[in-house]
């Protein structure tokens, strides 16, 4: 199985990555040597998903130090670039707040605070790694027999650091034998289902079909549908859940026809310092994303758009959240992790 890898290291501790806008026709690597270029990346979405942009930013913010003094303010003037690129997904604030608390106690133990820094981006890169193992394996226990998983946006190998959320449970049943496809949301308006999701699981073997967002009522009422399984960007401490805009709607639908919807996420995503749904910022992204599409315009010209690039499903629609920590009710997560 060939799961894709979306950030590394180059020799010289520059950052690596998948251009995700290039795919699927061309697999393209840049290498990234600037904070400012790592903020690009991830504002444009070339990388992308909660978890990756929560590494990518770890190893972004040690390259403020090649650029300037080897100082806790350099590190800290890096991190706060890189944190305003996005705000919905509470990895990024995450990894970056973990990065200057590593900065501190280097700089107050002495250390030698490139290393330093290089080490703990690696071990947030490692550790999302073995949670994407573990959710695997936890997703995986939930779902007897063969399987048909319906998702959204992409929430795989292409959004973390290790096999992904929401397809870890479905790489896991892939690479035991088991038979299991996927049914991808294309996801307007950026088509991280059809571009990424489809891309990465056709790589891989599994047998996936894309379908237009606007299909996916009809094809949970057609009756094949095992559970939906999505990733998150950030779940408040209540259990609502923040995700890829029209992943409330898919909730409503699973509702309606009485099929599981499970939402696959690290520890990292769980933020018990937001209280619900209502206070988790919510991006809005450029109107151009919708009204245009391959270079052509598919709105008039003038014509107001309202671009959220996330929603909140409430927790009472989410069967159960899968974590590295083992499955929880929604309403507990807060309260155990
Ligand atoms: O705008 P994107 O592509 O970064 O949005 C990604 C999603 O919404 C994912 O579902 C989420 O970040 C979870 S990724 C494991």
């Amino acid at each position: 199985m060939t799961i894709p890898q979306p950030i590394a290291w180059t020799p010289d501790f520059s950052v690596r990555i998948l251009d995700q806008t290039l795919l699927p026709e061309t697999e393209t690597y840049r290498t990234l040597e600037t904070v400012d270029a790592v903020a690009e990346a991830i504002r444009t979405l070339r990388v992308r998903g909660a978890p990756l942009i929560g590494i990518a930013a770890a190893m972004g913010v040690t390259l403020a130090l090649r650029r300037g003094e080897a100082t806790l303010e350099t590190v800290c003037a890096g991190s706060a670039a890189l944190g305003a690129t996005r705000p919905t997904a509470v990895n990024l604030r995450w990894a970056l707040a973990r990065m200057e608390r590593r900065a501190a106690a280097a700089t107050a133990a002495g250390e030698d605070l490139q290393r330093a820094l290089r080490d703990e981006a690696t071990a947030i890169w490692d550790e999302d790694r073995a949670m994407c193992a573990r959710i695997g394996e936890a997703g995986a226990a939930l779902i007897e027999g063969d399987a048909v998983v319906l998702t959204h946006c992409n929430a795989g190998a292409l959004a973390t650091g290790g096999m992904g959320t929401a397809l870890a449970p479905v790489y896991t049943l892939h690479a035991a034998g088991r038979r299991v496809s996927v049914v991808a949301d294309e996801t307007r308006p950026l088509l991280q289902g059809s571009r990424l999701t489809a891309w990465e699981l056709a790589r891989a073997g599994v047998p996936v079909t894309v379908i237009a967002d606007g299909m996916a009522a009809s094809r949970l009422r057609r009756g094949d549908i095992t559970c939906v399984i999505v990733g998150a960007d950030r779940i408040a401490a209540n259990g609502d859940v923040a995700n890829k805009i029209g992943t409330y709607g898919l909730a409503l639908a699973a509702r309606a026809h009485g099929v599981p919807f499970y939402v696959a996420a690290p520890s990292s995503t769980v933020d018990i310092g937001t209280p619900d749904g209502a206070a988790i910022p919510i991006e809005e992204r450029a109107a151009e994303e919708v009204s245009a599409l391959g270079g052509r315009r598919t709105a008039p010209a003038g014509v107001p758009v309202w671009n959220p690039a996330f929603d909140v499903t409430p927790a009472g629609l989410v069967t159960a959240i899968i974590t590295d920590r083992g499955v929880f009710a929604p309403a507990d997560v807060g309260g155990t992790l």
